[in-house]
């Protein structure tokens, strides 16, 4: 079954909003002959730039998300953003569980499961993210692992409400070290994830989309997308310079 490629860049803690606009406005110049293709582009930039980022995309194909969102509408919750707040801008991803949310923020899969029925509930679509740690994929623990951060993560979401859900498998060795896994090692878990969300929702999960992070580049992008169930890329530093995103969405559309 052929899925949708999409290619997101995370751009993590970087960019002004000046920077931000300067970076999606080269994007925005060299990827319009995207819109014809059959390949989403997506940035994500930080809260701060979400505003001036959506409204220079305006009108163009490339989607705009967030790196997280909260699961309450609003409240005293001091230092977090509702998905109303995003849909206003308009947004219409997030990034939902993030390794570097779940290592330095707390982010539990129960928190992960709380904040993507927020989105769904908004109409955004959630790129939900797991991956092992170095120390559980050496210790043969990456299957348990995924599959308990699926179990938690996705718990209770319906089959028409996974058509909507992206997932993301991030390794977390692989993510800013340079230290990509190799096209098979990414496959074999791609398997094992959409088998898992096959045994909860059935065949919806043959239009899952899954993403691939972790190091991602121009140079190793037509490979890794080349496997079956690879379907798009979640790049992080090589979203940060218009020339290597480019060149990661010139590999998908090749
Ligand atoms: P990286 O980050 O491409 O810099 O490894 C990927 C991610 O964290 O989403």
């Amino acid at each position: 079954m052929a899925r949708r490629i999409c290619i997101a860049g995370n751009w993590k803690m970087n960019k002004t909003r000046e920077e931000a606009v300067a970076l999606v406005s080269e994007l925005k110049e060299k990827v319009g002959h995207i819109q014809a293709t059959d390949t989403d582009v997506v940035v994500c930039p930080p809260f701060t730039a979400l505003w001036g980022v959506s409204e220079a995309l305006a009108g163009t194909a490339i989607g705009v998300g967030a790196q997280n969102i909260h699961w309450e509408e609003s409240g005293a919750f001091t230092g977090e953003i509702s998905a109303d707040m995003l849909t206003e801008i308009p947004v219409q991803y997030a990034i939902i569980g993030h390794s570097e949310r779940r290592q330095y923020f707390n982010e539990s899969d129960d928190t992960v499961n709380k904040r993507l029925n927020a989105a769904l509930k908004a109409g955004l679509t959630p790129i939900v993210c797991v991956g092992e740690t170095l120390e559980q994929r050496e210790s043969g623990d990456t299957e348990t692992v995924v599959d308990r951060q699926l179990s938690g993560g996705l718990a209770g979401i319906s089959a028409k409400q996974m058509e909507s859900v992206i997932l993301a498998y991030e390794p977390v060795w692989a993510i800013g070290t340079g230290r990509t896994a190799t096209p098979q090692q990414a496959q074999e878990v791609h398997a094992f994830i959409r088998r898992k969300v096959a045994d909860s929702v059935g065949d919806v999960s043959q239009r899952v989309r899954i993403l691939y992070g972790g190091s991602v580049k121009p140079g190793n992008a037509s490979e890794l997308l080349a496997q079956p169930d690879l379907d798009g890329a979640l790049v992080g530093g090589a979203s940060l310079k218009a020339d290597d995103f480019l060149g990661i969405i010139e590999a998908a559309t090749a």
